[in-house]
């Protein structure tokens, strides 16, 4: 990645990739090249082995308050349709393999909350709001905003958000399933690192197929679901890494986990 500027990297705590979403001048909104470097980000850190779990975050104000409105104000359908490089960068976020935890305090709007809707796990600040502004501006929301917090909260929930535009706090949000914590907000990162730090400790295959089959709950019928969740659990014995874990566990010892 050639000298981002939208997003600062830093690793920091082993196994973990701290992503922060920085443009705090306008609220961390969605720019191309914000979106492009996050994708780069996140790609990278899917094929680096010494990366177990991804963190994303902004700032104190935002976390993101969603597509750069005004670097979208003169768009065209064709433009939006043919949008492939920005379809391309929300699929690497969605696809991410490892677990990605967001930090979020302050606004988590429109594609801000639709960002924070690809993590694994939500962490928010309380103050922290959610909210899918879209109809606002005579728009929908166009990055998984019907869809994942449909999943996530409900119908009477989503419907709600989508169609007033209105925004709820990190309480409502842990109420209605969008977000898993709430910490006062200058520990909500830690918080978010704590978490990503216990989970990098775990079996990096288990972790990825557990996140895997998680995910097919949204995707599949039920009965095709449990037969792929057997089949990974099945998988799963294959691994140096489950004979390691029982092993620890009858020994009475720490498991020391190599990702194989
Ligand atoms: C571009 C934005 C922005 C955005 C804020 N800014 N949100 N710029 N796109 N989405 C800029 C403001 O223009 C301003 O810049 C600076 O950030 C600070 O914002 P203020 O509005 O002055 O702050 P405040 O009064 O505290 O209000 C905060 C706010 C408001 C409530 C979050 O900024 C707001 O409503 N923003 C838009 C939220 C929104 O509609 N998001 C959905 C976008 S559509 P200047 O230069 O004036 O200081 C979308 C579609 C997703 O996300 C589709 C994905 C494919």
């Amino acid at each position: 990645m050639n000298n981002p500027t939208d997003i600062l990297v830093e690793n920091p705590k082993p196994g973990v990739r701290l992503v922060r979403l920085n443009r705090p001048a306008a609220l961390n909104a969605l720019r191309g090249r914000l979106l492009e470097e996050l994708a780069a980000a996140l790609t990278e850190a899917g094929e680096d082995d010494a990366v177990r779990v991804v963190v994303l975050t902004g700032n104190d104000r935002a976390f993101a308050a969603g597509a750069d409105i005004k670097e979208m104000a003169d768009r065209t359908v064709a433009e939006v349709l043919g949008m492939d490089r920005r379809a391309a960068c929300w699929l690497a976020y969605r696809r991410f393999p490892k677990p990605m935890i967001a930090a979020v305090n302050g606004f988590a709007l429109g594609g801000g909350c639709e960002l924070a809707m690809c993590a694994d796990i939500i962490v928010a600040g309380e103050g922290a709001r959610f909210g899918q502004p879209e109809v606002n501006l005579g728009l929908i929301p166009g990055a998984g905003g019907t869809q994942r917090l449909t999943r996530a909260v409900g119908k009477a929930m989503a419907m709600k958000m989508v169609l007033t535009g209105e925004t709820i706090d990190a309480r409502a949000a842990l109420a209605a399933g969008l977000i898993a914590e709430i910490a006062p907000p200058e520990l909500a990162l830690d918080r978010a690192l704590e978490l990503a730090e216990l989970i990098a400790a775990k079996a990096p295959i288990a972790v990825r197929l557990a996140k895997e089959a998680v995910l097919k709950a949204a995707e599949m019928p039920l009965e095709a679901a449990l037969d792929h969740e057997r089949k990974l659990f099945a998988l799963l014995f294959a691994t140096e890494d489950r004979r390691e874990g029982v092993a620890a566990f009858i020994e009475k010892r720490k498991p020391s986990f190599v990702g194989r």
